[in-house]
């Protein structure tokens, strides 16, 4: 039987691409650790700022708020209900039951009440793809939500962020690899942004999230299915069998390489959206226009129902 590297008692969880074996309690108190060095390496917070964590109702997130605050730092939850069926309805309750058993304050926000539908209806309606309108409106509200916090935390953790790179590598998309860091400064209206998981394996922020007792949606969301970034994990995920630590070698390698992308990165002009005042590098910002598109679509679709009555 295998034994805890640190205090010799059975070992419970085998963290094969670190080749450790640890007892419960270590595990925790490693995973802890972990992150508290993570969030100090790139100087993410200190625990006089106020962070708000953006909650999915997932494993990582739900991890990441509680670990935060266990950490002593000043946390407040972020979910937004995307208004995907019964997803939806799941994440929603899990962020609730958390919230309940765990106290930590929540702000709970709609997709529905925002835009009169869910994100599958917006993106069928303006025949965009759902996962490109997801994006834009989570980002938009988080920074609008983020005002009065002096940063906004994700769960993204080592799988995300590795899958995230490859896919970025072998399209070569210089900009989005001159972006992708575990900590974003805040720029112009924009909040500092932090992602103190990126070290952390699915396996093991799973493993903490069991240990820690904290329930989650298993479930994906329906519109992932067939993603490239799926795709680019279980590729990661047979390199990482057959050699130990690539993943965490191809994420850390590249974050010291970044500076050779950060300069050829394109220096847009951005201004304040004169609906809203989010800062946008056109006229109109991209969450404005599609509140835009889609009641100029409604009406024309009055339009078209009043003409057919006629
Ligand atoms: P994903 O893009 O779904 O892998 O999510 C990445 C991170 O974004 C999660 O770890 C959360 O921090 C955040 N996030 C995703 N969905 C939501 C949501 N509906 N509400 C709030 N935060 C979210
Ligand atoms: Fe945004 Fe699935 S979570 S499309
Ligand atoms: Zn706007």
């Amino acid at each position: 039987m295998k034994k805890c590297r640190i205090c010799g008692k059975p070992a419970e969880v085998f963290l094969i691409s670190r080749n450790l074996a640890l007892c419960r309690r270590d595990f925790v108190e490693n995973f802890e650790k972990r992150v508290e060095k993570t969030i100090n390496k790139f100087r993410m917070a200190d625990r006089g700022e106020k962070i708000l964590v953006a909650v999915s109702g997932g494993k990582d997130s739900l991890a990441l708020l509680h670990v935060l605050k266990k950490l002593g730092y000043r946390v407040t939850g972020y979910h937004i209900n995307l208004g995907i069926g019964q997803y939806s309805h799941e994440s929603l309750k899990k962020v609730l039951d958390f919230q309940k058993k765990e106290g930590i304050e929540i702000i709970i926000e709609n997709v529905k009440e925002e835009f009169g539908m869910g994100i599958g209806e917006i993106s069928k309606l303006l025949r965009q793809p759902t996962c490109s309108i997801c994006g834009t409106i989570k980002r938009y509200m988080f920074n609008r939500t983020a005002g009065s916090f002096d940063v906004i935390a994700t769960g993204h953790n080592l799988d995300d962020e590795a899958a995230t790179l490859m896919g970025n590598v072998l399209n070569w998309q210089i900009e989005y690899l001159a972006r992708q860091y575990p900590v974003l400064e805040s720029k112009n209206n924009l909040k500092k942004k932090i992602k103190p998981f990126v070290f952390m394996s699915e396996y093991e922020t799973a493993t903490y999230a069991f240990l820690e007792d904290i329930d989650y949606i298993v479930e994906e969301c329906p519109y992932a299915t067939g993603a490239k970034s799926i795709f680019y994990k279980g590729i990661l995920n047979r390199v990482e069998d057959r050699m130990r630590g690539t993943k965490i070698h191809f994420l850390s390698g590249f974050f010291k390489q970044r500076g050779r992308f950060v300069s050829q990165e394109k220096r847009t002009e951005l201004k304040p959206c004169i609906k809203c005042g989010y800062m946008t590098t056109s006229n109109i910002c991209q969450f404005c226009r599609i509140k835009e598109k889609i009641n100029n679509k409604k009406g024309g679709n009055h339009e078209r129902n009043f003409l057919q009555n006629q």
